[in-house]
């Protein structure tokens, strides 16, 4: 572990260990100036780090998506517009923070709202220097003078790619070696998303709120769920109490395929009806002050899982407890994928599904037909966040406190797979947890949404 990831962590087991210390410092004023301040040890003094906002997207016409801030850039400003870049200079006397960011235009503020603006660069978001952005050409080559890494993210938005990489070459050709010129750009990947891995305190706070409003949005889904109600209708009921409790809007699509559907992996079609019988798999997470849940819940649209649905949900149900059952510090993050697939497989060879003994179907991935996805991933300001899931030369890395992932094993009967059982047929099934690891185990950040099949029966139906 690098040292202030160690710090991070710390930082979280003081907090857990006295109280809420580190959030009542992080949810002040400076959570993103600690933020910055650790990136820029991480970058050191030769280095420069640059983050560029996410460009805004059209949908239709001159209509655009509505806009998401970059996660990167959003955690180390908390500054929320597009068309903004953020300039880390570690070690600068008078602007290690400089920030790039539209004018202020009233003519424009009357239809798309308020901007901040470069006078109030400073009082708002604490940058030392600011610069309209139509300045970055001119400016940004004159901040790299000096410096030899670049910390720049390149190929994700070609036209910032186009203005880094001339503002490189132009800092260098101005060096003419007398000063340091940039030698390299680095991707920001160890330096920042190593620290985004390891939630403090106030994160922590932020993700139990997200995944709580998440889990209640699943029990109001399986109240109103009842023969006839459409999946975009149900997808609606559960979107409507997240935004209800604070969310802006999902972290992701919302998931909702009953039937065969809940066999699409990434289904977001959401437009059948859901009849009796059915079984409905709903994976949907709110996402609240920019930190999302991740969650699915998979339950009978009729009220009563059938015998053949009720297995196959306890399989997977086992298979996630007895992975969850594992969390804790030191775990190798692939025991978990491991557990779940050894489950999953011995069930479905007991069952009669695959073929045994259970080490060959592992070694032959036969389960794959039907289990064909990872059991999880880190989950935080992206529902599919960001940090390396194995250390340098090793095929994983251990868990730490302070980590935040999903457990979400699944199996499914796609109706065009050839070896799906006939009783199984159209079958789906998913159960995907969040889980924080703590000092000794785990916390289900999730736990709000009832998974046992009994406790799920006795709520379907009650507000339909
Ligand atoms: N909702 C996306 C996932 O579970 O990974
Ligand atoms: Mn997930
Ligand atoms: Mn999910």
């Amino acid at each position: 572990m690098m040292d202030d990831a160690q710090a991070a962590a710390d930082e979280t087991l003081a907090a857990q260990a006295s109280g809420t210390e580190t959030s009542r410092r992080e949810t002040g004023g400076d959570l993103h100036a600690t933020r910055r301040a650790r990136m820029m040890k991480r970058v050191g003094e030769t280095g420069a780090a640059i983050f560029g906002a996410n460009p805004v997207r059209n949908r239709s016409n001159d209509t655009n998506y509505a806009y998401r801030p970059n996660s990167d850039l959003w955690y180390l400003t908390g500054f929320e517009e597009p068309e903004a870049l953020v300039v880390l200079l570690p070690g600068h006397e008078t602007h290690p923070f400089v920030l790039f960011l539209r004018e202020r235009d009233l003519s424009i503020e009357i239809w798309d709202g308020p901007r901040v603006g470069v006078d109030r660069a400073q009082e708002a978001l604490g940058a030392d220097k600011a610069f309209p952005i139509s300045a970055l050409d001119e400016e940004l080559p004159k901040l790299l003078a000096g410096r030899s890494e670049v910390h720049y993210a390149l190929g994700i938005d070609e036209a910032l790619d186009a203005s880094v990489i001339r503002a490189y070459r132009k800092a260098q050709r101005a060096g003419r070696g007398r000063t340091r010129s940039p030698l390299s750009i680095i991707e920001p990947r160890d330096a920042l998303h190593e620290m985004r891995l390891i939630k403090s305190q106030a994160e922590i706070e932020a993700m139990r709120e997200a995944c709580r409003v998440s889990a209640e949005g699943h029990v109001r889904g399986m109240r109103m769920t009842k023969p006839g109600i459409t999946e975009f209708e149900l997808q609606a009921e559960i979107e409507f109490y997240f935004q209800k409790h604070g969310a802006r809007s999902p972290g992701y699509p919302s998931i909702v395929g009953t039937g065969a559907n809940a066999c699409v992996l990434h289904y977001i079609d959401n437009r059948a009806t859901c009849q009796d019988g059915e079984i409905v798999l709903v994976d949907a997470g709110a996402e609240v002050n920019w930190y999302t849940g991740d969650i699915t819940r998979t339950w009978p649209v009729g009220g009563t899982f059938s015998g053949h649905q009720r297995m196959i949900y306890d399989l997977v149900l086992n298979a996630q407890m007895e992975a969850i059952s594992l969390v804790r510090p030191g775990l190798d993050y692939t025991e978990i994928h491991k557990t779940t697939v050894q489950v999953i497989t011995e069930g479905l060879i007991d069952m009669g599904i695959l073929e045994g003994p259970v080490e060959k179907a592992i070694e032959e991935k036969t389960f794959r037909k039907f289990f064909m996805h990872g059991t999880g991933h880190w989950l935080g300001i992206d529902v599919h966040d960001v940090g390396a899931y194995a250390d340098d030369g090793a095929s994983s890395r251990k868990l730490e406190p302070g980590m935040v992932f999903t457990i979400e094993p699944g199996i499914y009967f796609h109706p065009e797979e050839e070896a799906s059982p006939k009783d199984y047929v159209g079958i789906g099934v998913r159960i995907e947890d969040d889980i924080l690891v703590t000092a000794d185990g785990c916390e289900v950040l999730s736990a709000a949404a009832p998974k046992e099949p009994e406790e799920i029966e006795a709520i379907i139906g009650l507000d339909a």
